[in-house]
């Protein structure tokens, strides 16, 4: 399923050619995942950085980029028009374009601006910077889509058959939103369900995790996840969602029949929302280094343009597989 899935999304991103944006051009994974790119023409690529500094690593590790498009952010000529919608966008903060011209040196602005400005369709990065500087900029000027106020950030996991019949679970939020409130706790588990029937064409059913399975433990931790259940529900009542459900009540069929009975999700939930970025993270990362699980992501979910961030350990195929998803989503958008 795994391959079956991954060679599906590259075939659908290699239709559609989408422009993918990668800020970290002289990164070594970068340029060897570029080469993979566009060889398997996945996408069109443009690559920022010092042009003569990219040619010259490329060359050094014997890669082939010559049908990627490079950048320099600090001297190409779009600068002007970029600082104006930088100032534009954030005039009611006092950006001035001297603040934005010195902003766009740094590539991870450059990227969204070129998205914003209709010059590229997604962008992909953080192999060597952290997921917070890859997303402030993002945050501050792609926004978020129309009638969803939280950027969340999902993995797909991709299990055994005998977990789930998709071969996939679908984890979030474990990269973005520290400590969700329960409404931005709910527009988590919608986004999740959407990008779960979007990317993996599954049918969503999700689990609202919690160390509490209906009621079997008070707390004010527990009441966040009760609330934001109810809220998903009123929200999206055509999605099956079903909580507070500790995670095994959630997968296992047996416990999901004792503790949560007539539950359509209970036992065989195939999208886990957590309910905040400590469980969410360490959860994806146990599953992922104990069980041996391929995870792809974070794919950011309730941003107006898929822009999406890489784990620092990433592989070169990681950031194949991730620009392959960037792609899709961006010609889903
Ligand atoms: N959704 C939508 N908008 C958001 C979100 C969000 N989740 N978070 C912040 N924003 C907006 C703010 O409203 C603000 O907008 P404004 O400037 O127009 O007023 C802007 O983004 C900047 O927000 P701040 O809170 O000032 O920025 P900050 O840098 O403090 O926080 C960030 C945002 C970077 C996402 C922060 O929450 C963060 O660091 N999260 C954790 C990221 C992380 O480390 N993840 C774990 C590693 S990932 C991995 O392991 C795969």
């Amino acid at each position: 399923m795994e391959l079956e899935l991954l060679n599906q999304i590259k075939l659908n991103a290699a239709k559609h050619n989408m422009r993918i944006v990668l800020p970290e051009g002289t990164e070594p994974r970068t340029l060897k995942a570029a080469e993979v790119i566009l060889k398997e023409k996945i996408a069109k690529l443009i690559l920022l950085g010092d042009k003569e500094d990219i040619r010259n690593k490329a060359s050094e590790l014997g890669v082939d980029i010559s049908l990627a498009t490079l950048i320099d952010p600090s001297n190409d000529p779009h600068r002007d028009v970029y600082a104006a919608k930088m100032v534009e966008l954030r005039k009611e903060k006092g950006l001035t374009t001297e603040e934005a011209l010195i902003l766009l040196n740094n590539p991870l602005y450059y990227g969204p601006l070129m998205i914003k400005c209709g010059d590229a369709d997604g962008e992909l990065a953080g192999a060597i910077n952290a997921t917070g500087d890859v997303l402030r900029p993002a945050l501050q000027y792609i926004k978020t889509l129309p009638g969803c106020s939280v950027v969340s950030g999902a993995f797909l996991m991709f299990v055994d058959k005998k977990i789930t019949e998709d071969g996939v679970l679908v984890f979030a939020d474990c990269a973005v939103m520290p400590d969700p409130t329960d409404v931005q706790l709910a527009e988590i588990a919608i986004a999740t369900a959407k990008t779960a029937k979007a990317i993996v064409g599954m049918e969503p059913r999700v689990a609202m995790l919690s160390f509490s399975t209906k009621g079997s433990a008070k707390h004010p931790f527990v009441d966040k996840v009760v609330n934001a259940t109810k809220l998903a529900k009123q929200m999206a009542p055509d999605i099956l969602i079903d909580g507070e459900l500790q995670l095994d009540a959630a997968l296992v069929k047996e416990v999901g029949e004792l503790k949560s009975p007539g539950s359509l999700v209970a036992g065989r939930a195939n999208v886990l929302v957590f309910p905040d970025l400590q469980a969410g993270n360490i959860g994806y990362k146990l599953v992922q280094r104990l069980a041996g699980v391929e995870a792809i992501g974070p794919v950011l979910q309730g941003i107006a343009a898929p822009i999406n961030d890489l784990s620092r350990g990433c592989s070169v195929t990681d950031i194949v597989n991730m620009v392959a998803v960037t792609a899709n989503q961006a010609a889903n958008k």
